[in-house]
């Protein structure tokens, strides 16, 4: 089977599952499990942050940034596509009570001199309390797109100013940095708060760390609690995200060769409308009125190959670890063949 359907697909590799097996664990609820406690110490080491917090998913790491830094009646600044809005189920709404501000923007990003248009006057009781910022880097619903970091720098800039907070969903971020000149460490001093996803381009089977100050920190891991997300010998998933961060970050750059190559071969067929410009592993393309998503698919999937229809007309590839060289090869046959 070819899974393009996302880069959450990926299985642990023998290195990654030897890890798991060898992980020292404790209850880390109690705060015992050596390994939980080694990944965290070592993702905010790496972006020169404060402390980190390991969680079940981007979806929770995210959800908590978001119900750490507002009250009930507050509102949060994001892109209208933005995954914390767009994909997390309304849990803006459902689990801290927080109106948002939905703003356009090229390719999924925003901009400064937007966000500074959109703070509402906090004296005027009719109008929510802004207190918070949400950008995402990648952006999926984007096609994978990275921010420029001097326009993240400008609404940090912005933020401050306004006494906003500045969370980074950041679940591809290692995406945006293996094609950038900027680290960890830039990153970890422009955000009060980051999430990053180990369970997506990086390989591991479950797990996201969300980064911030010490007081944050520790606000966040009572309302992962509160949240459900305590989970006790965690080390054996903390094990394999250690190995992801060692092992497949460099490695990022293949897949973003392969979705660069997907990205001409697409453009090259003639039942493409258009393919939105790759810069990292999504590759989004819209098909021809002529050749629905649902015939598009089904034909895909008789040769065993899977991928994601957004829209009537709308798919999504992702490129991966688990992307062979040899099912590039077959996954450029059956395209061609289908014209
Ligand atoms: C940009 C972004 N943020 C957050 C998430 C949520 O991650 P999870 O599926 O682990 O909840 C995703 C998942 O695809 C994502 O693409």
């Amino acid at each position: 089977m070819i899974d393009l359907r996302s880069d959450t697909v990926t299985r642990p590799t023998p290195g990654m599952l030897k890890a798991m097996f060898a992980a020292e664990v404790g209850d880390d609820v109690f705060g015992d499990d050596p390994t939980v406690n080694e990944l965290e110490a070592k993702v905010a080491k790496m972006f020169g942050m404060e402390a980190a917090l390991f969680c079940a998913s981007g979806t929770m790491a995210n959800q908590i940034a978001i119900k750490a830094h507002t009250q009930p009646g507050d509102e949060v600044i994001c892109h209208k596509l933005s995954h914390v809005y767009y994909y997390e189920g309304g849990g803006i709404a459902m689990n801290s009570g927080a109106s948002v501000c939905l703003l356009e923007g090229d390719g999924g990003r925003i901009t400064a001199a937007d966000v500074a248009a959109h703070i509402n006057p906090p004296n005027d009781p009719h109008r929510p309390l802004t207190k918070l910022v949400s950008v995402e880097n990648t952006m999926n619903k984007g096609g994978g797109s990275i921010y420029d970091f001097n326009e993240l720098t400008a609404i940090g800039k912005v933020c401050h100013e306004n006494d906003l907070k500045y969370h980074l969903d950041g679940a591809r971020l290692f995406n945006a940095l293996v094609e950038t000149a900027e680290t960890t460490a830039d990153y970890g001093s422009l955000f009060d708060s980051i999430s990053i996803c180990i369970s997506k381009g990086l390989g591991a089977p479950v797990g996201s760390v969300l980064i911030g100050n010490m007081a944050f920190i520790n606000k966040a891991r009572r309302i992962r609690k509160v949240f459900g997300g305590g989970m006790r010998q965690a080390g054996y998933l903390a094990a394999a995200c250690i190995y992801a961060l060692d092992n497949h970050v460099g490695r990022l750059h293949d897949d973003h060769k392969k979705a660069k190559h997907l990205e001409s071969l697409l453009q090259s067929l003639p039942y493409i409308e258009s393919v939105m410009p790759v810069q990292t592993n999504l590759v989004f393309f819209t098909l021809k009125p002529e050749m629905p998503a649902d015939i598009f698919l089904g034909n895909l999937k008789a040769n065993d190959i899977h991928a994601l229809a957004l829209s009537p007309q709308q798919i999504r590839f992702v490129t991966h670890l688990d992307i062979t060289d040899d099912m590039m090869v077959g996954i450029e046959n059956v395209l061609r063949k289908m014209q």
